[in-house]
């Protein structure tokens, strides 16, 4: 029911140079590709350039941040209104914009409403630090950050967006989470969280990535997991072998 969704984060790598050369190598492959929806999710400055080399594909793109004013006097930042055409979805929240540019759970709930006002897909990144997990605060770290995320959110609406769920000890260190462990804060803390907000429906409706060093080496172990939907790919998205790998290793096991 719920259709996997493989998005590559590229945060702040590839010029735009690269950027074209990189999805010119997969969108053959991901294009042929039915049961697992691709995303990738360049940077600002090359979504044009992306948006153009997939067009005629079913290949979507996202940003991987914005600002939830509609324009003004923002130094840096990009209103949502200048993303609408160019991508499909936007991520919000990623751990890197929480801890190295001050994010907070409301900042983030205003932008989901300024993204759906637009007509983006919101991908929310939730998830716990290091001592949290070992603290074992990881259910009520991810509860609060969603339930702030999604504040006034419709039904309808929270059911078409997107959740990933990425433990920040898991991003960019190798140390994927023990995929049964993700599987149980995804099903049990994320959608558990969506239930009590919203209702069954909707918690079963909206669908919910992996994120932390997931690559073709464990995607299949992650997604054999019926409640994880996905994954939110950093390193290994940058590479047009190992993404391609990983949308073919999740339509294998899920399609
Ligand atoms: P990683 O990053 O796959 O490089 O760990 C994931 C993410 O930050 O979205």
């Amino acid at each position: 029911m719920r259709k996997p969704i493989i998005a590559g984060n590229w945060k702040m790598n590839k010029t735009i140079a690269e950027a074209v050369e990189l999805v010119r190598a997969m969108r053959r492959d991901l294009n042929a590709i039915e049961s697992v929806e691709s995303v990738v999710c360049p940077t600002f400055i090359a979504l044009p350039a992306v948006a153009d080399a997939l067009a005629g594909t079913k290949i979507a793109v996202g940003a991987q941040n914005m600002f939830w004013a509609e324009q003004g006097a923002y130094t840096g930042e990009i209103a949502p209104g200048m993303l609408a055409g160019l991508c499909q979805y936007v991520i919000l929240g990623h751990s890197e914009r929480r801890q190295f540019f001050g994010e907070t759970d409301e900042g983030v709930n205003k932008k989901a409403h300024a993204a759906f006002k637009h007509g983006l897909v919101p991908i929310i990144a939730v998830g716990e630090n290091l001592a949290q997990n070992q603290a074992g605060e990881t259910d009520q770290v991810v509860r609060t950050q969603v339930t702030g995320a999604l504040q006034g959110l419709s039904r309808e609406q929270v059911a078409s967006l997107v959740i990933a769920y990425e433990p920040i000890w898991a991003i960019g260190t190798g140390l994927n989470a023990e995929p049964a462990g993700a599987a149980r804060v995804i099903g049990v803390a994320i959608r558990g969280a969506v239930a009590e907000l919203y209702d069954e429906a909707t918690a079963q409706a909206v669908r919910i990535q992996y994120g932390g060093s997931a690559n073709a080496a464990n995607i299949a172990d992650f997604m054999a997991m019926p409640d994880i939907d996905g994954a939110l790919v950093g390193g290994a998205s940058l590479k047009a072998d190992s993404f391609v790998e990983m949308v073919k290793a999740t339509a294998r096991v899920r399609g």
